[in-house]
């Protein structure tokens, strides 16, 4: 049995958490959840967003799955998620967007993911304070997490035979540290023959994603850029109840969607849990669960095949529990099938 850290966080966390536990299950793969609380909840009984155990329950198990939790905007804290991608190097953030069933009209064929350099860059929290009325943000690239983060993506790029790495910078403008990100990466591709490398601004990434996502692969970029660019891609397969993602490091990984805590709907039951879905067939496969991986994700393609099952983020009518007991019931079906096989074989 496999013991992982689950941190339900806070907002919808706690809703989409429950379900994507219970499609795990369903898998057959026995999962021991190390619960441990952290987010807004937890601060006002503690006075901590994320107490001491849950560093520690981190630390022994090596692996995570993490549900949003609330950042005050403004002064307060310093974001939570930043900080526990930082303390332990968490340097590769993985995110496959990719369309699922029927769920978008205007496109079908998106399959990219993001690799986004997860810490540094602007999300540092070098901030100053130079008068009153002038603040300033430290922007810090460096060779050697550029280097990483490049090579990460065109490993994948490699394993997973896609042809093409898009590197997403402004080195017009920022150009000696957006040029130093596009410099490894032109540095790093001449490892990869067989990969193409696309140079492309980030501004005109944008039109091209909202034009014609079908034609991006393997997209690497910076912490910000990376940011921004998940939330737009959500937005080409349905939106961010849709797309998982994956923190890795050296030895440690942290498992979770690309949205937050999405205060406005949360308490209501109609969070969609399948970006926590997905996110838990990432995390069975970084595990060797390729078969059960597989299954989750085939299910839910094949629940939103049928309109009738869109949730109520897609103007559907489908709640997180019952989403998550079609995605359930169509993974039996697909387990069936997969037993029958081996039974006639
Ligand atoms: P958000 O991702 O929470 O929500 C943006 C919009 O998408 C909202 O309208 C929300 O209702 C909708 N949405 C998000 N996830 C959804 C889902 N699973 N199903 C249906 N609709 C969904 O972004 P927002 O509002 O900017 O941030 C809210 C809080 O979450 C902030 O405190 C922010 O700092 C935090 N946050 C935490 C993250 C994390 O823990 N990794 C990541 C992003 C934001
Ligand atoms: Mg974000």
């Amino acid at each position: 049995m496999t013991r992982v850290t689950l941190i339900p966080g806070d907002g919808i966390g706690p809703e989409v958490t429950a379900v994507m536990k219970d499609v795990v299950a369903a898998t057959g793969v026995k999962i021991e959840w190390e619960v441990q609380e952290a987010g807004m909840h937890v601060f006002e009984r503690v006075g901590e967003l994320v107490p001491a155990s849950v560093y520690e329950s981190i630390e022994r198990n090596r692996i995570a799955l993490k549900g949003p939790i609330t950042t005050p905007i403004g002064k307060g804290f310093r974001s939570i998620n930043v900080a526990l991608r930082k303390k332990y190097d968490l340097f590769a953030c993985v995110r496959p967007v990719k369309s699922i069933g029927v769920v978008s009209s205007k496109f079908s064929n998106v399959d990219l993911t993001i690799f986004r350099e997860n810490t540094e860059d602007l999300y540092m929290g070098l901030e100053e304070e130079v008068s009153p009325d002038e603040m300033r943000s430290i922007k810090v690239i460096t060779r050697a997490n550029s280097r990483r983060i490049c090579v990460a993506a065109f490993e994948y790029a490699l394993l997973h035979q896609r042809p093409k790495v898009t590197v997403v910078t402004k080195a017009n403008i920022m150009k000696l540290s957006d040029g130093l990100f596009l410099d490894v990466a032109r540095d790093v591709a001449k490892d990869y023959p067989t990969i193409k490398l696309q140079e492309i601004l980030v501004d005109n990434m944008c039109m091209q994603l909202v034009v014609k996502p079908e034609t991006f692969d393997v997209i690497v970029t910076e912490n910000l850029y990376g940011d921004i660019l998940s939330d737009l891609c959500a937005g080409l397969v349905g939106g961010l109840g849709f797309v998982p993602g994956a923190n890795l490091g050296k030895d440690m990984a942290i498992f979770e969607a690309v949205h937050g805590s999405a205060p406005d709907i949360a308490g209501k039951g109609i969070a969609n849990p399948t970006a926590l879905i997905l996110t838990s067939a990432m995390m069975l496969r970084h595990l060797g669960h390729t078969k059960e991986a597989a299954w989750i994700e085939e299910a839910v393609d094949t629940v939103y095949r049928d309109p009738a099952n869109f949730t109520v983020d897609l103007g559907g009518s489908l709640g997180s529990t019952a989403i998550g007991l079609k995605i359930i019931q169509a993974m039996d079906e697909l387990k069936g099938n997969a037993y029958g096989q081996k039974t006639v074989g």
